[in-house]
Parts: C-alpha cells; sequence; structure tokens
C-alpha cells in the first residue's frame, strides 16, 4: 500500500500544467448558479441531478468540491496451472508447450501495484503477451477470487461483485454490435436495459443524445451499423459505439481492453479523445493500449509497462526519459517515448537475463522516488492538505450520483450495496426491449426467413409433387409412411438455421449479461416466444402445400391436427437446435453435431425399423429420438379410421411373387384360402385397416394427442435446459 499513494503526487509534480479537473462550459456554469443559490441542499441535488447529466452530457459537478476515486491495486499476482485438458480440443497452448500433464504453472501476473483516479485515464502497455488484458480483467473483476492473489480497493473499500457491476463498466476488445440497428437504436437499447425504470422515456433518450455528443457521433447517429455484407459506419465509429452502450449509465470506473487496436491514428486519437472526456466527468478510465501514437500519449496521464506479467515501468508518461535516463538507455529526443520504451524492453526480453534488470531497477526507481517526495511531504504539508479529502467508498459514491453520476445505481441512502438493483428493470421489460431489438433487426434482415420460408415450401412443393395424390393399396400405405417419415424430419432440419443466429448473438449476450444488462431468463423467455409466430407461418405453409395433395385422410380436423403436430415439431426441433448452440459454441461443429443427431433421431423413430425390431440396448435411444412423437402422432393422425380399408383381399397379393398373376386366380387363391383358414374372404373384403398398419408399424403405446403433447414438452424442456447452458456457459470469469 505504501507504494501506491505517492506516484499520485509525483503526477501532480511533472503534470502541474494539467488540473486535475477540467471544467467544462456547463459545468462552470451550473457551478456559478449553485453558488448563488447556496441553500440547495444535497439530497435536492440528488433529485436534479438526473437532470443536469441528462441535459448537459456531462456531470455538472460543483467543482468547489471533488471528492476523486481512486482505484488502487496492490501485488496483484495471477496464475494459471498449464496442463492438457480432457477436452475435445485440446487448448492450444498447451499443446505448444509441450508441458506434461497437471505441472506448469504459469505466472501471468506478478506483483503488479499501481494507482488510478478519477479524472484520469490510466494505461497499461506491453507487447502482446505481456498480460494487460490479463491485468483488465483482474481489475475489472474477470477473474475468480480465489485465483487472484493482491488487493483491489476503491478509496480503501474492497469492492464486492455486485457493487462493482452496478459502478462499473468493461468495454470489450471486439465490437460486437448488431449490424443492422442504427447507431441511435443500439445506444437506445442498451439505455432502456440499464437505465433505471424510473426514468422516464424521454430521459432516457435525453441521456442517448446528449451520449451521442459526447462519443462525437452525432453524424452517423442514424447509419446502421453494418457488417461484412451492409455498409455501415466506420471502425472507429464503430468502437465508439461500443464504448457508448457500456457507458450509457455513465460509471464511476471504465475498463477498457485495448480501445484503439485495429484503428487508423486519427480514429483512434478520437476514441482516447473521448475517453479524455469520459475521465473528466469524474471517472477513472484504466484501458489497455498497443502502441499509443504520440498525440495519444499526451492525453494519457499514467501509464504501466507490462513484461511477462512483471511492472517495468509505472509513473506518467513525462517520466519516461527520465525513468530510462538513469537506466543508462536514454531516450532520444526524436524518438516516440512509448515506441523506444516497448522496443527496449522487447530486446531486454530476448537477452538471456530478460527484463529482471529493469524490474529490479524500477523497484529501486520507485523507493528512491517515494523517499524523495515523503522528505518534500515533510518540509511542506502543502501538498497533503492541498488534496481533496479522501472520502469513504459509500460518501464518495453518494457526491457522486449527486453530481449526476451513475445514471444506473441511484441508490439513495444508508445500505448502498444493497439497495443497489441487481438489474434496471422488471424482467417484462427486458422481456418486451429485447423481443423489440430482435424484432427490428429481422425486420431489417427480412432475408433470413424469406429464406427459412422459401426452404420449407420448396420441400413441400415437391414432396406433393412426388407423393401426389397416393390411393389406399398397399404400395400407397408404404409411400405414405414414407412421406410422413420424410416430411417430419425435414421440419427439424430446417431449424438448423437457428445455429447461427445464436451463436451470432451469443458474445453480445455474453457482454451484455455479465453487466448485468438483463437476466438470462428474460432472453430465454423472449426468444421462445418470439420464435412462435414463424413457426406457425412455416407450419402453415408446409401443411397447405402437402396435405391435400398428398391426399391424406380425414378432411379439416385431420389438418388442423396434421398442422400442429408440424408446429410442434418445429417447436421441439428450433428449441433442440437452441439448446445444442448453447452447448456447442462453433458454427460447423454446432451443424455437424446438428445434423448428426437428427439423423440418429430419424433412424431410430420407428420408420425403418419398428419398436419391436430395434435390439434392447438401442430402445433407449428410440425413446429420445425427437422425430418419433411427431412421426406417430401424424400416422396415427392418418390411420386411425377402422373404417378406412388399406388392403383388400384382392389387393393381398401386390407386392408378393403372386402379384402378377391374373385376377381370375387371384379370386380362386382366396376362395381355397377361405376354406382352409374358415373365413370368408372375398375380393372386395377388407383384410388390412388402417390400425393394422398402426400395429405394423408398432405405434400401440401412446394416442395421438399423447404424441403431440410430448413434442410440445420436448420443445419446453430443450429451452430450460438452454436457459441452463447460459448460466453455466457465460460466467465470463477466468478461473
Ligand atoms: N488460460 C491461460 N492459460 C495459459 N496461458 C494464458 C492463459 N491466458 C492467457 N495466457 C497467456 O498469458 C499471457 C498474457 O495474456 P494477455 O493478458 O492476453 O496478454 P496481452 O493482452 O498483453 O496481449 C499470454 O502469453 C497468454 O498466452
Ligand atoms: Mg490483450
Amino acid at each position: 500500500m505504501s507504494s501506491a499513494a505517492p506516484p499520485t503526487l509525483e503526477l501532480r509534480e511533472f503534470n502541474p500544467k494539467r488540473p486535475r479537473v477540467h471544467p467544462t462550459l456547463g459545468e462552470l456554469l451550473q457551478w456559478v448558479e449553485q453558488t448563488q443559490t447556496p441553500d440547495r441542499t444535497t439530497s435536492s441535488q440528488h433529485k436534479n441531478g438526473l437532470d443536469h447529466v441528462l441535459d448537459l452530457g456531462f456531470p455538472s459537478s460543483s467543482i468547489s468540491q471533488s471528492y476523486p476515486f481512486v482505484l488502487s491495486f496492490n501485488n496483484l499476482t495471477y496464475s494459471v496451472k498449464v496442463r492438457r485438458k480432457m477436452s475435445l480440443l485440446p487448448s492450444s497452448k498447451s499443446v505448444k508447450l509441450g508441458v506434461n500433464p497437471n505441472a506448469n504453472t504459469k505466472i501471468l501476473l506478478n506483483g503488479v501495484s499501481g494507482e488510478a483516479r478519477e479524472g484520469q485515464i490510466m494505461a497499461v502497455l506491453g507487447a502482446s503477451g505481456s498480460g494487460k488484458s490479463t491485468l483488465i480483467d483482474a481489475l475489472a473483476d474477470r477473474i475468480a477470487k480465489d485465483s487472484l492473489k493482491g488487493t483491489i480497493t476503491l478509496n480503501d473499500e474492497v469492492l464486492n461483485s455486485r457493487m462493482l457491476k452496478v459502478i462499473s463498466a468493461y468495454v470489450m476488445q471486439d465490437d460486437l454490435l448488431f449490424p443492422m440497428l442504427t447507431v441511435e437504436e443500439t445506444l437506445m437499447f442498451s439505455a432502456e436495459f440499464r437505465l433505471p425504470r424510473t426514468l422516464s422515456k424521454s430521459k432516457k433518450q435525453a441521456r442517448v443524445q446528449a451520449l451521442i455528443d459526447q462519443l462525437g457521433l452525432r453524424n452517423a447517429a442514424k447509419t446502421v451499423i453494418g457488417d461484412e455484407g451492409h455498409r455501415g459506419v466506420s471502425g472507429g465509429e464503430r468502437r465508439r459505439v461500443s464504448i457508448g452502450i457500456d457507458i450509457i449509465h455513465d460509471p464511476i470506473v471504465l475498463f477498457l481492453d485495448e480501445p484503439t487496436s485495429g484503428l487508423d491514428s486519427t480514429s483512434a486519437f478520437m476514441v482516447v479523445k473521448v475517453l479524455r472526456r469520459i475521465a473528466q466527468s469524474g471517472s477513472i478510465v484504466v484501458m489497455s493500449v498497443h502502441q499509443p501514437s504520440y498525440r495519444i500519449l499526451s492525453l494519457l496521464d499514467r501509464l504501466i509497462f507490462l513484461s511477462h506479467g512483471q511492472t517495468v515501468y509505472s509513473g506518467s508518461p513525462a517520466n519516461l526519459p527520465v525513468f530510462f535516463g538513469e537506466f543508462g538507455h536514454p531516450i532520444p529526443e526524436t524518438e516516440n517515448r512509448t515506441e523506444f520504451a516497448l522496443d527496449l524492453i522487447r530486446e531486454l526480453e530476448e537477452t538471456p537475463g530478460g527484463t529482471k534488470s529493469l524490474v529490479e531497477f524500477h523497484k529501486s526507481w520507485q523507493v528512491t522516488k517515494n523517499q524523495k517526495q515523503r522528505e518534500a511531504n515533510g518540509c511542506s504539508n502543502s501538498v497533503r492538505t492541498s488534496m481533496p479529502p479522501k472520502l469513504s467508498l459509500k460518501d464518495a459514491i453518494s457526491a457522486s450520483i449527486s453530481r449526476g453520476k451513475l445514471v444506473s445505481g441511484a441508490p439513495n441512502d444508508t445500505n448502498l450495496a444493497s439497495s443497489v438493483p441487481t438489474f434496471a428493470n422488471p424482467i417484462w421489460t427486458e422481456m418486451l426491449v429485447i423481443s423489440k431489438r430482435s424484432v427490428t433487426n429481422s425486420r431489417r434482415m427480412p432475408e433470413l426467413f424469406g429464406i427459412r420460408l422459401g426452404a420449407v415450401l420448396v420441400t413441400g412443393i415437391i414432396l406433393a409433387t412426388m407423393f401426389w395424390h397416393l390411393d389406399d393399396s398397399p404400395r400407397g400405405v408404404e409411400e405414405r409412411l414414407g412421406f410422413f417419415a420424410f416430411a417430419m424430419s425435414t421440419t427439424f432440419y430446417t431449424c438448423a438455421e437457428a445455429i447461427p443466429v445464436f451463436l451470432q448473438e451469443r458474445y453480445i449476450f455474453m457482454r451484455e449479461t455479465a453487466y448485468n444488462a438483463y437476466r438470462r431468463s428474460s432472453y430465454v423467455l423472449a426468444h421462445s416466444l418470439l420464435s412462435i409466430p414463424s413457426l406457425l407461418i412455416l407450419s402453415l405453409a408446409f401443411a397447405a402445400t402437402t396435405f391435400w395433395a398428398v391426399g391424406l385422410a380425414g378432411g379439416l380436423h385431420a389438418f388442423l391436427f396434421f398442422f400442429f403436430t408440424i408446429c410442434a415439431a418445429f417447436w421441439a426441433g428450433s428449441s433442440f437446435v437452441t439448446f445444442l448452440s448453447g452447448v456447442v459454441t462453433h458454427v460447423m461443429l454446432g451443424y455437424t453435431v446438428v445434423v448428426a443427431i437428427l439423423a440418429y433421431f430419424l433412424l431410430f423413430s420407428g420408420f425403418f425399423i419398428s419398436r419391436d425390431r430395434i435390439p434392447p440396448y438401442w430402445i433407449w435411444f428410440h425413446y429420445i429420438s425427437l422425430v418419433k412423437y411427431p412421426y406417430e402422432a401424424v400416422l396415427q393422425n392418418e390411420f386411425d379410421d377402422p373404417m378406412r380399408c388399406l388392403v383388400t383381399g384382392i389387393q393381398m397379393f401386390d407386392n408378393t411373387p403372386l402379384g402378377e398373376v391374373p385376377t381370375s386366380i387371384k379370386l380362386k387363391l382366396l376362395k381355397n384360402m377361405s376354406n382352409v383358414l374358415g373365413l370368408n374372404i372375398t375380393g372386395s373384403s377388407c383384410v388390412t385397416t388402417g390400425l393394422d398398419i398402426l400395429k405394423r408399424q408398432g405405434i400401440t403405446d401412446l394416442s395421438k394427442w399423447n404424441c403431440l403433447w410430448i413434442t410440445i414438452a420436448w420443445g419446453f424442456l430443450f429451452r430450460i435446459l438452454f436457459y441452463f447452458t447460459l448460466l453455466l456457459g457465460s460466467k465470463n470469469k477466468r478461473r
């Protein structure tokens, strides 16, 4: 801890020109107004705070009393066991390292300490693989508590995860956005998810507009985000939108992993400028950056250089030349300081001793600096007294909120942590917003549903023409069975489109739920409900094209049941595929698994081999075959009429070697058979009804309605399982 406080002083010393908080014009006006009405109490400010931030786009702090937040971290150490996992796809690292199982531990962070202050940007630098992302993850509570050693405090208090989730934001390295929404819509949906329900719609809109200006996105506000297939906003704008959706609630601490990577220098500069503005609005900004340009460097307040998880420099950019000068490698005037430093670190890493000398030097340098500072403090206490009083975390947050910060939390009094709502909205609102977003998205991409409908219609038409007006002969019966088996498996196969849909959304979903934008259950419910209308349309299209064309029996009643069964099959199929997409996170692998499993389902459905012929050790698969239930339902729907004759006496010889014999001989044969059996079988008497067909197919255990209910129940079961995969699979934390 002792090393944590003094560096701030050093920063003030070397950055005397930059005041800690730049008041904006709005703030100044506000300040003037407030000094003119001094009777305004904190609680009334608290009520008005939201209005200020919404109107101005900046928290209107009364700058006479600013209570800075200080995020300190001390001696952070994190290591992972590098071992061969028993997974399908072994992690490439363990293969590359070729280590023996359960042995090596790899130290990713090694005693990293530092401090970040409100109004400042702290940047983590280092070559790729040096541990930047790991450090940001550690600070942002994205590493499981028991694996991370060391302390992280905000204003000397250890934060719990719940609290941190409310007051902080983490911006991922990738831009995970819905491509078909405009910038404004994207931010508005984020506002609806994360801003409290007490805030009116117009206030939320105002906040979005303020944010658009703060992010410098005014010109792109009405443009869609776009993707590979659609023209959209530029890379820099997209990055700023990504930042925007995470800071919609105006967090106190903002973490960003390489927000500038992949951007051209102008866009990168714009992004950091936006971040600087955010910091000055009363936030702590912690970001990693790969290689900052000279201009970006001028916006950063504090740097931490990492090499193999160890600190090799921490301090202000201004101190870099002094530090490296004293180390014996002065930075030439003409060189970019950070580039020089990074190159030097890289060179040292390649030497046999590694960066050990630099790490050691940094430690001793810090110690001497601290000493100097203490001496300076001893002479004049002015530095200490000029520092704003350090408030407890609770008071600091309250003060911050009363200044209009933290639009989301708005906790009122005493018990802060428990009064912070975990989710901003009730489940119904969340479902509504998720549905609205999903509908907007699919409306902008009608081709997705169009293709699906087309596929179903084409299959329906092919089946209709192939099986055109089947008759009631023994051959017709066989063909009917074939039609049903194919029709039912088609419904399942056309559900496979759900795989990429969820996989695409998966990371957006993970990002949003990681910071409690909404409940996972709302997501599952909203998506289940939303899938129903399209399933109904698809089912109707399929049932209508095939039912009469194929000549299925039973009239309107039977048609309705056929339609419901197809709906149920679509429902079960889409639920099943959705569940699988939650388990298998790779598109191609997902398709392979889905197609294989559906093929097995068909194999065990009872069409190819009836239940009584399935080997006993495979019979369980028959019962979990999703295709079995809708298949049996439609078969019973077709053949459950006991009066319907499917094989007459004369047709008994069809499909047998006697099939070609003339009719008169067949009649004679029937007569002789009747005599032997003691029955009266004529050419027109019925030897097989629909019920006999069902019996022959082994369809005796469930009624057709039960088959329908079971199919629907499967759908629900898989939705519930999907929910659990989301619960387990989106922990979003390293171990
Ligand atoms: N789970 C893990 N197991 C083993 N090594 C890991 C794991 N996670 C990260 N690493 C390694 O830790 C180092 C630091 O990673 P990271 O923090 O992502 O680096 P940076 O963001 O600076 O590029 C890298 O060498 C990376 O390969
Ligand atoms: Mg990284």
